[in-house]
């Protein structure tokens, strides 16, 4: 990892124009569903945390523009906050110590109630899970760089709470770029991404047909836990319209889904499928 320094002087990152999409359908959601957190945010209550597995240093440079930008945890924050419905813990974690430093630095100077957590996402996600009220509401963020790191047992361990939302970055270059390799090695990112994938998906025919069917087979996975995937996939391209990256919501329940048909359609669009 490269980091720059931030324009607070804290360590930050360099990330992409689209960094800026994905940001804004995550503060979207957190916005739409402030009235459903602030059911489970008080004395009494059981609590409403976020959980943010793949937080970076919580601040960016956009390459293009030089335009300082807020990473995934403190838009997160300040959204919750904004709306008055203040997450009650900030769980953040990162394999990269320095990254997660930087982002706890951050949200602490913004009094987010942080939990840090230093390991890779698998390990994250199972103390995440351990440290909380089976009772509370959560939502998690998944944004890797890669579908490798989008280990299926990160999404599998976080299921095991009953409410819990989680908006997943699902990496399409990496599916589209690394298709004959992972098709081929033992232990590819495929294994840990869409584990039986091999015994499950037919992979004669065109390379976009057997993407297509991967993704199939994971959302069928994923909606086997119990969180559904929405239909209401949000593919984000980069700037010569390359496709980048879905994001995606999966969740239990139907309140979930529809804050996220009305967070993913700013412009008031159908769904891509
Ligand atoms: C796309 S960046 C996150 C950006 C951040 N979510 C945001 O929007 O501001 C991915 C982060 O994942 C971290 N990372 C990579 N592999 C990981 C793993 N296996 N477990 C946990 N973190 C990992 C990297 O250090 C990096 O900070």
């Amino acid at each position: 990892m490269r980091w720059i320094k931030g324009d607070d002087g804290l360590p930050a990152e360099e990330v992409g124009v689209w960094a800026k999409k994905k940001h804004n359908y995550l503060g979207r959601y957190l916005d739409i569903s402030r009235a459903a957190r602030k059911k489970y945010i008080g004395p009494t209550k059981a609590g409403a945390a976020y959980f943010d597995l793949f937080c970076g240093s919580g601040r960016s440079k956009i390459r293009r523009t030089n335009e300082w930008i807020d990473g995934s945890a403190v838009v997160a924050w300040k959204t919750s906050v904004a709306g008055e419905a203040p997450f009650s813990a900030v769980y953040v974690s990162d394999i990269e110590e320095e990254s997660l430093n930087a982002c706890v630095v951050r949200l602490k100077k913004l009094g987010a109630p942080v939990f840090p957590i230093q390991a890779n996402a698998v390990d994250a996600a199972q103390q995440m899970v351990s440290s909380v009220s089976e009772y509370g509401l959560y939502f998690a963020f998944l944004d890797p760089y890669n579908l490798e790191s989008l280990d299926f047992r990160v999404v599998s361990t976080l299921a095991a709470l009953e409410r819990i939302d989680l908006l997943i970055h699902v990496s399409a270059m990496d599916l589209q770029r690394n298709l004959l390799a992972n098709l081929r090695a033992e232990g590819s990112t495929l294994d840990k991404f869409a584990p039986g994938w091999r015994d499950n998906v037919n992979t004669t025919g065109s390379q976009s047909e057997i993407r297509r069917r991967i993704v199939e087979y994971w959302r069928e996975k994923v909606a086997g836990l119990g969180v559904w995937p929405s239909i209401n996939q949000r593919l984000i391209s980069g700037e010569k319209n390359q496709p980048l990256y879905w994001l995606l919501l999966a969740a239990r329940h139907d309140l979930a889904h529809q804050f996220w048909s009305t967070a993913a359609n700013p412009e008031g669009q159908g769904r891509l499928f």
